[in-house]
């Protein structure tokens, strides 16, 4: 008895190489408490279906339990022997109750549906838990924009000033593709809700062992309805690998603006030295490296969920070994979230904004040309010729080095005579800002609406 599950037909047990490439021990040990859970419930289901007695099963009981303390404080370990965890802990169960008890755990459930369903449960529980940091990523950007909400800034497309907008309408543009991920976890746990176990190695059981109640003790609301479906498939894995991508990606288009607004050329923003680096040879560097590092993560992320999709890809059904694949990727996703969104937040709700610098170059650029033309639609010019007029403003301003302000009443004149002095009003960044109050856009009344939905919007995710 070297510990291994299926020894029987074999005359030997595997070669060393074997054994070397088909551990899973290392990254699948994380998953043990969950194996735990499955075989409590697994043990009740066999005792009402009258394969264990209640002795049997108080028995069985215990001996999990125990099994659980010396996991927990590292009494038992997975061993060189040992395949994956789910053998590591059938050989620490039979350890403590005796082969007799403990070799009757393993009827009618396979590792193919504990594996999978143990996947479900892992995810479960991270989605939460970097559900919580999300939320903490947004609450940082609502606060930070609640914080700076007079500063004003250039708005850009295709990073040229195009329209000035408040920084804290920016932030939030930020924010709202981060509730969206929240929302995506929400439908994504609804899916997983339904637990495999009982699936057995892909056909079902003959045991007449109740799946729905260990589904409900494992705390799914179901079982899966196709045994075959519910150990062959990981299109729940790859969708939260791809949910945690988007995340890094939206992360990382955050960093990105960070790290431009953090350079000398732009002094937006001054990060926190908590949360900056230093330079071993230029002292008087100091960098945002937790924004480079975020762009990073998403690119390793993206990766991740584009293997997995490749290691699905035409793979027939039922259970092949090829899905042990799914966990590394998987565990890096969420670990990699979870070590860097606690700084990134620290980042940003420490960063500190240059106002007036943001102030001073929002009118820049001729960023007030599209109020021009709007202006002139407000008194009945056709669109395409108050799109030409305020052009001719842009090119006479650009030919006399001025901003659009600089240019006199007569200049304004002298392009069109639709543009009579008043024309000033909107020339100012503020009345640009105040004046886009469309649902949406960027007018202080509707930026404060639009923080409190937010608000109301994290509260339900
Ligand atoms: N360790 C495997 C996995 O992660 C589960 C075990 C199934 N192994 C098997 N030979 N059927 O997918």
């Amino acid at each position: 008895e070297d510990g291994a599950l299926w020894g029987g037909r074999f005359a030997g047990g595997p070669s060393p190489e074997l054994a070397a490439l088909s551990k899973s021990t290392q990254f699948d040990w994380q998953l043990a408490h969950y194996d735990l859970a499955g075989s409590r419930a697994h043990a009740r289901a066999l005792a009402r279906a009258g394969y264990l007695t209640a002795d049997e099963l108080t028995g069985m009981l215990s001996a999990l339990d125990e099994l659980d303390a010396r996991v927990h404080d590292g009494r038992f370990v997975a061993g060189e022997q040992d395949e994956d965890v789910h053998s590591a802990l059938e050989r620490g169960l039979v350890e403590i109750s005796g082969v007799e008890l403990g070799g009757k755990l393993r009827a009618g459930r396979s590792r193919n549906d504990q594996i999978a369903t143990f996947v479900r449960m892992y995810i479960r529980d991270r989605s939460a838990s970097v559900g919580l940091l999300v939320a903490g990523l947004i609450e940082a950007l609502a606060t930070q924009a609640e914080t700076n909400f007079d500063v004003i800034m250039p708005g850009r497309t295709h990073l040229q000033h195009a329209q000035p907008v408040l920084l804290a309408h920016q932030l939030l543009a930020h924010a709202w593709p981060l509730v969206r991920d929240l929302d995506r976890i929400q439908d994504l746990r609804r899916r997983l809700d339904e637990s495999p176990y009982g699936s057995g190695a892909l056909a079902g059981s003959t045991l007449g062992l109740d799946a729905t109640a260990v589904a409900t003790e494992l705390g799914f609301s179901a079982s899966v309805a196709n045994s075959i479906d519910g150990t062959a498939s990981r299109d729940l894995v790859a969708e939260f690998a791809f949910v945690l991508a988007q995340i890094a990606i939206d992360v990382s288009r955050l960093s990105e603006e960070i790290i431009i607004w953090n350079t000398k050329e732009f002094g937006f923003v001054t990060l926190d030295d908590g949360y900056s680096t230093g330079s071993s040879i230029m002292p008087q560097k100091k960098n945002p490296d937790i924004a480079e590092l975020a762009r990073g993560k998403a690119g390793r992320l993206i990766g991740n969920v584009t293997g997995l999709l490749a290691t699905l890809k035409a793979l027939p059904l039922a259970y092949n070994r090829d899905l042990q694949e799914d966990k590394e990727p998987l565990f890096d996703s969420v670990e990699q979230l979870e070590v860097l969104l606690p700084a990134f937040n620290g980042m940003v709700a420490t960063m500190r904004f240059d106002g007036e610098r943001m102030r001073e170059l929002a009118p820049q650029g001729f960023s007030l040309a599209t109020d021009v033309a709007e202006w002139l639609v407000k008194r009945f010019v056709p669109f395409r010729d108050a799109h030409e007029i305020s052009g001719g403003c842009v090119k006479l301003a650009e030919s006399k080095g001025v901003d659009l302000d600089g240019l006199t009443d007569e200049d304004f004149a002298s392009v069109s005579p639709l543009l009579t002095p008043e024309v000033r009003e909107v020339l100012t960044v503020d009345g640009s800002v105040a004046t886009r109050d469309g649902r949406g856009g960027t007018a202080p009344v509707r930026v404060r609406e639009q923080l409190a939905q937010l608000r109301e919007r994290l509260n339900e995710v």
